[in-house]
């Protein structure tokens, strides 16, 4: 997720001050890198957000139209040289965008054979150079050619997702557009257009606002704006008034950044698996792990080291690598493996899972790995972050940031990205080809599953509201849901400053127990898998000392809800993928029963989103 904004309007306004400051309310969506292009002043970019942009750009810097952007990589490094704008050969061509270009390998091959020569790493790159070479492909004078053609015809080559703004050296005042899968509204204002990923950075200067929609392309100038679609015909849309704050805005219209990334949960796990599933074969394709791929055949044994919600992800991985790949797993936090003397070799692997990639005990754990000849790989969200930075190899999590202190959308992302590395080292050490298409095709199914549960959020409330008066939780499972009670009660104690225990199902009659009664309700994953019945009994022993039970059950299972107080129903997965469907009615408790007691969800207490200190 990367933000970006463009501007085209009046003589006397100033265009570089403009976009500045607009970008200062997109940073909430990507703070990585940064950077301007000004036809009338050229380009300025940099590592890091807004504040560094601006001390690099030089006094005359001016203009009247422009395109901006802020970078949450995806492809290549958070340098200056990946950092948006891209161009083309001959720096007249600039573009921003937000998304990926699936196709980008094939088209930089072709572009590079017709000559073109590449500056970055960037996936997006590529469009600049297309929209040259089609413009260059229309013959005749420079003068006589046509952006706007050009433009539609390159993106009519490119496959993934975008929102995009184009700007040509040669026609200042035109800004091309064009959405698939990424947001982009205009703003109209009286002399002077805008493009940008959300409406923030439109409001202070228009509250008229049109949203593309997918395959749609929009064309602005100073005094107009034209939307059309790919194939060229022409759209029609009347403006919206928006009465949103700038702050609203931001989120999306949702009342927390915490609820807003639990529904970008289906979005998140299609982006962690883009590109990475070849289906037909069974094979998970990781370009991330691809120099160390014959290491990772000889190694015996894995250590996962993480912390928190990223170490229960750890302990979803570790059933699915043993149960899948048949490699030996254990799961450790960071803040003990980094001072006890493990016995680690070259054959180890340690993996670090962290949505910052800069919680300073994972990366002490790992330190402590490399420096007993382990290989250490990263799981993470922030490309080059620290963890990023110095382990061997890895993957990356593709959620984009995550602004909410409670990490929701970075689990999802953090389990996806392991069932990938299951399949990939599975099939490393033979997994057929039919449990790994098996696995691929559930994973491909996850995303609308999702929408199913997120669809049932207002019936979560309600459930949320009646047990808004507890302050005693118990959350139980059982195999691989196990990880998910600690992560569900981990969930409710951060945001709402309660009681939240999390226990394994089997474990609770050596202790736990004795706590229930009928005011101390238990949370059971239960859903329809190998330990179903075990959980069952579980539920029984609950519900005769009295309490108020609330189950995660499968869609149609009726029997349950005789037993149970309360249901939140999930659709049908593998046992392996049901924690990534399990945990999302979990979030929405938590945060529905944090925001019925009127708490800050977003910041809690005594916390903070990064944990750099031992
Ligand atoms: C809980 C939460 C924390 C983090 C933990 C690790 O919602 O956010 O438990 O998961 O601090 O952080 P990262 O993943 O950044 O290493």
């Amino acid at each position: 997720m990367c933000g970006i904004f463009a501007y085209t309007g009046k003589k006397g306004k100033d265009a570089g001050g403009i976009l500045l400051n607009g970008l200062l309310s997109l940073e909430y969506r990507g703070y990585d890198s940064a950077g301007i292009y000004m036809p009338e002043s050229g380009s300025v970019k940099t590592p890091g957000a807004v504040a560094e942009l601006r001390k690099k750009i030089p006094k005359d810097f001016k203009g009247k139209s422009g395109i901006a952007h802020l970078r949450w990589a995806t492809h290549g490094e958070p340098t200056a040289k990946n950092a948006h704008p891209h161009s083309d050969c001959g720096g007249e061509i600039w573009v921003v965008h937000n998304g990926i270009i699936e196709n980008f390998k094939e088209l930089k091959e072709k572009l590079s054979k017709a000559g073109h020569t590449f500056k970055s790493d960037s996936d997006t790159e590529v469009l600049a150079h297309l929209v040259e070479e089609k413009l260059s492909a229309q013959g005749g004078s420079a003068s006589g050619r046509n952006f706007e053609k050009a433009a539609l015809a390159a993106l009519n080559e490119v496959r993934g997702t975008y929102g995009i703004a184009l700007q040509y050296k040669k026609e200042p005042d035109r800004i091309i557009a064009a959405r698939m899968g990424s947001p982009i509204v205009l703003g109209l204002g009286d002399g002077e257009h805008f493009i940008a990923s959300d409406p923030s950075p439109i409001l202070p200067h228009t509250r008229k606002v049109v949203f593309l929609e997918d395959g749609e392309v929009a064309v602005i100038t100073p005094e107009s704006h034209r939307i059309f679609r790919l194939d060229a015909t022409k759209v029609k849309r009347k403006a919206t008034e928006i009465d949103w704050s700038a702050e609203e805005a931001q989120k999306g219209g949702y009342e927390h950044f915490m609820l807003k990334e639990i529904m970008e949960g289906p979005e998140v796990v299609r982006n962690t698996l883009r590109g990475r599933l070849i289906e037909e074969k069974g094979l998970a394709k990781l370009g991330g792990l691809e120099g160390v791929t014959k290491q990772l055949e000889k190694v015996d044994r894995i250590i996962m080291v993480a912390c928190g919600t990223a170490s229960y992800a750890g302990m979803v991985g570790e059933y699915m690598l043993e149960e899948h790949a048949r490699i030996p797993v254990e799961v450790e936090i960071g803040s003990e493996f980094r001072y006890r003397k493990a016995v680690i070799n070259e054959r180890t692997a340690v993996v670090g899972i962290s949505q910052s990639g800069e919680t300073l005990d994972t990366l002490e754990a790992l330190r402590e790995g490399k420096r007993h000849g382990a290989l250490t790989l990263g799981i993470v969200n922030t490309v080059g972050s620290t963890i990023a930075r110095e382990t061997d190899a890895g993957v990356y999590n593709h959620a984009g940031p995550e602004i909410s202190v409670a990490s929701t959308k970075a689990f999802l992302s953090q389990m996806t990205a392991l069932a990938l590395l299951t399949i990939f080292l599975g099939r490393q050490r033979g997994m057929t080809q039919k449990e790994g298409k098996e696995i691929a095709r559930e994973l491909k199914a996850l995303p609308e599953k999702i929408e199913k549960i997120l669809e049932q959020r207002g019936a979560i409330e309600k459930l949320a509201k009646k047990y808004s008066k507890n302050r005693d939780f118990l959350y139980i499972g059982r195999k691989y849901n196990y990880a998910v009670a600690f992560e569900g009660a981990i969930k409710l104690k951060e945001i709402s400053y309660i009681h939240a225990e999390g226990c394994g199902a089997g474990e609770m009659k050596h202790g736990p127990i004795a706590m229930i009664d009928e005011h101390f309700p238990t949370m059971a994953i239960a859903t329809k898998d190998s330990v179903y019945e075990k959980m069952i009994s579980n539920i029984h022993e609950i519900k005769a000392r009295k309490g108020p039970v609330i189950a995660i059950a499968t869609e149609g299972d009726k029997e349950i809800a005789r037993l149970v107080d309360d249901v939140m129903y999930v659709p049908q997965t593998i046992e392996m993928l049901s924690p990534i469907l399990n945990v999302v009615p979990l979030q929405l408790f938590a945060y529905y029963f944090a925001k019925e007691k009127g708490l800050n969800v977003d910041r809690p207490r005594n916390l903070a989103k990064s944990v750099t200190v031992e």
